[in-house]
């Protein structure tokens, strides 16, 4: 059953962001942050580079199943791994599996991998992903016997979480109740079902005439030239799947990843000195609420009642990158400031979060982005620890990665990053820049120049 919104929490959509704001195509992570916010807007000023954006996975079998805004570029990180393997490395990890790209390019490239993954709906997306190795006809047999149960399944709902009102017409509505009731009733811990449960998953956004862009924010004052029908789209996405998965089982199939829900911060499902390759991109400190780009599915699915439950049911377990996050803990600044592991930056960090703290004063919105930015270098410094931990001596570790300038003043992520690195027991760092960012003041509500690019750290 669906569950209603929690009373009291409000927030049930998050309208801050104007309607003239563009929704574009495939754009990375960083651009991802709503323009009204504080922070670094969209990027019509990016270079080319494609490392940190999903675009290029969109035509990619399986990668595609689920459009994850916050993904990277499968062929980048397949390059990656030839590239390394030919050096003699063949144990690949992602602390921030994300939507599991780099679980599925390792699988390609024939190369044994671990990610994980703490955000619970994100985990289980690439866990499905994982799948792909299930017999295709079964499981579209499967997938169609839900899709033909839903066609005459009789929808008594009348209510549904205000989300879902304003996302869906109610005929459409109506519909993808009638698939959600008939997979559940199906529901096991086979490949099919989570199979199936992706493919449902993978079709709300387009099955809504609003703006539900892959992004982090839904906008139900937009709207979209076609929505698709929800019984055709789940047909399509089902037979979709099952090509893919037709595709790939013709190639040589390579060890099957393993893909945990955990916390980069302990790494705890990775034995020590295992990975001798880190490819992976960590939430950056530029306020992008991880919990809230998967709002929509998990309140379809009934995961969640409404905005406010977020804060319980995923940034929780999340390091800590947006101001939504740390509202609590505004009070406990020196106890983090004052954190041993943050000690090789401290310096700096406290000026910087000082100064924020100064400017927040001056703002309508009153940010706390001094604390986003305190608890972020913490979070980040004990997820160092943790790789050295897990990784072996000579290993190499790669972070997608870009900076970012709240309220207009600077923080060198990148830098602070790989001096955590150091602090940690890895032995260098340097910093490869993909793409300029902000450079053409259009729009900004800060005009301080970022970039965006890849941290290597030798350990
Ligand atoms: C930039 S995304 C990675 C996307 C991934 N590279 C992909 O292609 O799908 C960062 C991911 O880190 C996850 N995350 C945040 N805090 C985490 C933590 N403490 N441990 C593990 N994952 C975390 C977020 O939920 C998000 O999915």
């Amino acid at each position: 059953m669906f569950l209603n919104e929690c009373p009291g929490v409000g927030k049930a959509e998050n309208t801050k962001m104007p309607r003239k704001t563009k929704v574009k195509a495939g754009p990375s992570l960083f651009d991802s942050v709503a323009a009204t916010e504080e922070t670094d807007g969209p990027a019509t000023d990016s270079l080319k580079d494609t490392t940190s954006t999903f675009a290029d996975n969109l035509g990619l079998a399986v990668h595609r199943w689920f459009r994850y805004s916050a993904g990277f570029s499968a062929p980048w990180v397949r390059e990656v791994i030839e590239r390394e393997k030919a050096a003699g490395r063949s144990r690949i990890f992602d602390p921030f599996a994300g939507s599991g790209t780099v679980a599925l390019e390792a699988e390609r490239c024939q190369v044994e991998s671990t990610g994980i993954e703490a955000h619970p709906f994100v985990a289980r997306i690439a866990q499905a992903k994982l799948n792909w190795r299930a017999p295709p006809e079964a499981f579209t047999r499967y997938a169609l016997s839900i899709l033909a149960s839903s066609r005459t399944e009789k929808v008594r709902r009348k209510e549904y979480p205000a989300l879902m009102g304003k996302c869906f017409p109610p005929e459409i509505l109506t519909q993808l109740e009638a698939l959600r009731c008939a997979w559940k009733r199906k529901a096991d811990d086979s490949p099919n079902s989570a199979l199936s449960w992706l493919a449902l998953c993978g079709i709300l956004r387009e099955c809504s005439p609003v703006g539900t862009a892959q992004w982090q924010y839904v906008l139900p004052s937009k709207s979209k030239a076609r929505a698709t029908n929800p019984f055709s789209a789940f047909e399509a996405k089902v037979r979709l799947f099952a090509a893919d998965m037709t595709l790939l089982q013709n190639q040589q199939p390579g060890p099957q990843a393993r893909l945990y829900a955990d916390d980069a911060r302990k790494c705890e499902s990775v034995p020590d000195g295992w990975a001798d390759l880190v490819i992976t991109s960590p939430p950056y400190a530029n306020n992008y609420d991880y919990a809230d780009a998967t709002r929509l599915e998990m309140t379809f699915f009934g995961e969640i009642e409404g905005w406010g439950c977020l804060q319980d049911t995923v940034r929780s377990h999340l390091v800590r990158s947006c101001t939504q996050h740390v509202s609590s803990l505004t009070k406990q600044m020196d106890t983090l400031l004052d954190a041993k592991v943050v000690e090789a930056i401290s310096t700096e960090l406290k000026t910087v979060c000082k100064e924020m703290a100064t400017v927040r004063d001056t703002h309508r919105g009153k940010k706390n982005y001094h604390t986003m930015v305190a608890a972020y270098f913490k979070d980040m410094a004990e997820v160092w620890l943790a790789l050295r931990r897990v990784t072996a001596k000579g290993s190499l570790v790669c972070f997608v990665v870009g900076d970012s300038a709240p309220y207009g003043i600077y923080v060198p992520v990148d830098r602070w990053l790989g001096e955590l690195a150091l602090a940690a027991g890895f032995k260098s760092f340097r910093f490869e820049k993909t793409r300029d960012r902000n450079i053409k003041w259009k729009n900004r509500k800060h005009r301080v120049p970022l970039h965006e690019g890849r941290l290597w750290v030798q350990g």
